[in-house]
């Protein structure tokens, strides 16, 4: 037990290590471009279901599991390219990303949280419970945009 906790834990250590170098090696203009892409996708996997939402497309409860679950995943990606390297690049991001970091943090976990949500609930093919996760998905993109992206 105890060495399978240690290597577990000398595995996350050296995850963490490799993650951080390739960050490093990455460009800031390039992390902005890939954070962009991913909000990009985000829009992707969310608009049909939205579409779903508001009746202007018929319920297919297979496009909502596998698009939700998409967004669930993409909703893990964005934020390490909001690496401070990248203040002085051309964005969209505000200075309060890089100033008033606990509160982006906490817009970005309320979106995993709720995406997972709704994951869960997509891939269990619940409707209802799809229709009650995607307003929280949906206000978690919105209330991080008002305070942290420009218009
Ligand atoms: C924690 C904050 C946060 C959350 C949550 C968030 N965004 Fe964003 N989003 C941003 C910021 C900041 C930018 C501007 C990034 C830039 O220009 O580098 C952005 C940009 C975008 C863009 C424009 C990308 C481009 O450059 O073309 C889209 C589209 C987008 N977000 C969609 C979404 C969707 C959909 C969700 C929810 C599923 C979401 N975002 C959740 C902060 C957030």
């Amino acid at each position: 037990m105890r060495t399978k906790l240690l290597a577990a834990a000398v595995a996350v250590a050296a995850l963490g290590g490799a993650s951080l170098e390739a960050l490093a090696q990455t460009k800031p203009d390039v992390m902005v471009a890939q954070r962009q892409a991913v909000m990009k996708l985000q829009g992707k996997y969310l608009g049909p279901i939205g579409a779903m939402m508001k009746g202007a497309a018929p319920y297919n409860a297979d496009v909502v599991a596998l698009n939700a679950t998409f967004l669930e995943n993409l909703a893990r990606m964005p934020w390490d390219g909001f690496d401070p390297s990248t203040k002085g690049e051309k964005s969209k991001a505000k200075p309060e990303v890089f100033t008033d970091t606990a509160k982006f943090k906490a817009a970005a976990d309320t979106l995993e949280a709720e995406t997972a949500k709704l994951g869960a609930a997509a891939r269990a093919k619940n409707e209802a419970g799809v229709r009650a996760a995607f307003g929280g998905v949906a206000k978690a993109c919105g209330s991080c945009h008002d305070g942290f992206r420009e218009k």
